[in-house]
């Protein structure tokens, strides 16, 4: 047999593997991509719960091989090794699908036994990287003891999303936005990640993250990244993290005594009975940040996200400048502003706000109309799961998708004074199926501005 692959998924019986990792390695290899794929190994203390297997392709199910491990015993680590030996030269890929307070220790006893071998290899890891600045520097340094970056896939699975993809697209391939897209047009941008939902199950974990370390340091500061960032003198994947890290390097760092001033946080009413515990979480969060560059100097951006609210959407709204005021005195009202709004749930697509005079008379008040764009209806067929496009990117080696070290290690840097200021106190409340704490109504009122959604 020529040379091919194996994967190791560590945590592979785990709802992560079986929802997502396993159906969408079944999906590629319908379209004939993993035909140099020699085992998927399943490590997991229990084995998959009855009958899993038989629910997936048989092509694929006969690859798939479990194998008990337990990632805190230093001796499976020697199955490991003897597994490894039978596949001399074959890419290696560890995938760390597992609870992320074991990330440390599976990085350590794996890159130990891969010192043995000369195999190519790739480590992927899941999210979260890391608890706070502190944990993911020390996350950084274990990898870099046994790995390249090269070698290092970090997921934020937000990046695999089209809509997420296609806002880079959307700015550098549409003169006729680009050249509005700075501080002398935008007046603010706000990218909200609201859930109707609660607890659904994650309570354990949820609880010890909160809503600050659960979206807004990873997934809401990439969607900023995209928003933000200068286009790259060259598409290429390092150029790509260069731009993203040069406008998570020139986010203002918040003062510890500044933090009450840009970031509100929130619990929903009824939250510690969900939970079954008093606690001090936080399941809403809001944060202003601004970019101190030419681009985008004074322009603020508002980050919020929360659970058991009253919508579920997740959209990045430019808001665009008043127009100067003759026009509005002119007609005897003032226009509405301008907005571009890229939804990235419920649907795919990217929604214009702009004004237009209704029929009823030359020069009566515009009122405000739509644009909208559904990347499903336009192009056809299904969007791609967002893992579907990162699992193909980790085979082919593409790393534009994945976040580099120094992004890891900056965009904790940005949230650290909040989560300081965070440890202490309780968050206010909010009821169910609102639109969060009136904390953060009054955030962004004293700004002169307003939550939107588009
Ligand atoms: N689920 C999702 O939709 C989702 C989405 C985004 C990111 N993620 C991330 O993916 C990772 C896994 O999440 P999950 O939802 O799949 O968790 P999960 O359902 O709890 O699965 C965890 C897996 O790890 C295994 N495991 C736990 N302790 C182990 C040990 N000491 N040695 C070996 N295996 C061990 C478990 O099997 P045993 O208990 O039998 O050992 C299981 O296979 C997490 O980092 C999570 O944040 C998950």
């Amino acid at each position: 047999m020529g040379k091919g692959r194996v994967l190791f998924i560590f945590g592979g019986t785990g709802d992560l593997a079986r929802r997502k990792i396993y159906p969408v390695l079944q999906r590629i290899m319908k379209r004939g991509k993993l035909k140099d794929v020699k085992a998927i190994y399943a490590l997991s203390r229990a084995g998959f719960e009855r009958g899993y297997l038989d629910t997936l392709d048989p092509d694929l199910a006969k690859l798939i091989r479990f194998q008990p491990f337990d990632v805190t015993n230093r001796e499976d680590y020697r199955t490991l090794e003897k597994e490894i030996s039978n596949f001399p030269g074959d890419e290696l890929i560890f995938y760390l699908a597992l609870p992320p307070h074991l990330f440390g220790t599976t990085i350590v006893h794996t890159g130990s036994v891969l010192r043995h071998f000369l195999n190519p290899r790739k480590i992927v890891i899941e999210k979260p990287f890391g608890f706070d600045l502190e944990s993911a520097r020390k996350l950084n340094f274990q990898l870099r003891r046994y790995f390249t970056e090269r070698e290092i896939y970090r997921i934020d699975h937000f990046l695999g999303k089209v809509s997420i993809q296609n806002i880079l697209s959307f700015r550098f391939s549409n003169y006729i936005f680009e050249g509005i897209w700075n501080k002398n047009f935008v007046d603010n941008v706000q990218i909200s990640a609201l859930e109707t939902v609660g607890l659904e199950g994650r309570s354990s974990y949820y609880d010890r993250v909160g809503a600050l370390r659960d979206m807004i340091q990873n997934h809401l500061l990439q969607i900023l990244c995209f928003l933000a960032m200068e286009p790259p003198a060259v598409m290429d994947p390092e150029r790509i993290r260069d731009e993203k890290v040069k406008v998570l390097s020139s986010v203002r760092k918040i003062k510890p005594e500044e933090v009450d001033r840009y970031a509100v946080r929130g619990s929903y009413r009824g939250y510690e009975e969900d939970l079954g515990r008093p606690s001090s979480t936080e399941t809403y969060a809001c944060v202003k940040v601004f970019i101190d560059n030419f681009r985008w100097e004074g322009v603020p951006f508002y980050l919020r996200t929360g659970k058991r609210l009253k919508e579920k959407k997740t959209q990045a709204v430019i808001t665009f400048k008043e127009i100067p005021g003759n026009f509005g005195k002119l007609i005897g009202c003032m226009p509405e502003r301008n907005r571009i709004a890229f939804e990235i749930a419920p649907g795919n697509r990217v929604i214009l706000s702009f004004q237009m005079m209704p029929p009823t008379g030359f020069l009566s008040c515009p009122l405000e109309s739509r644009m909208e764009v559904s990347l499903e209806d336009t192009f056809g067929g299904e969007v791609p799961d967002a893992y579907e496009t990162l699992i193909e990117d980790i085979l082919d080696g593409d790393q534009t998708l994945f976040i580099r070290e120094d992004e890891s290690e900056i965009a904790w840097e940005i949230v650290q004074p909040i989560l300081d200021r965070w440890s202490e106190g309780r968050p206010p409340l909010y009821e169910p199926g609102t639109w969060g704490p009136k904390e953060a109504e009054e955030f962004i009122r004293r700004d002169g501005r307003e939550w939107v959604l588009v």
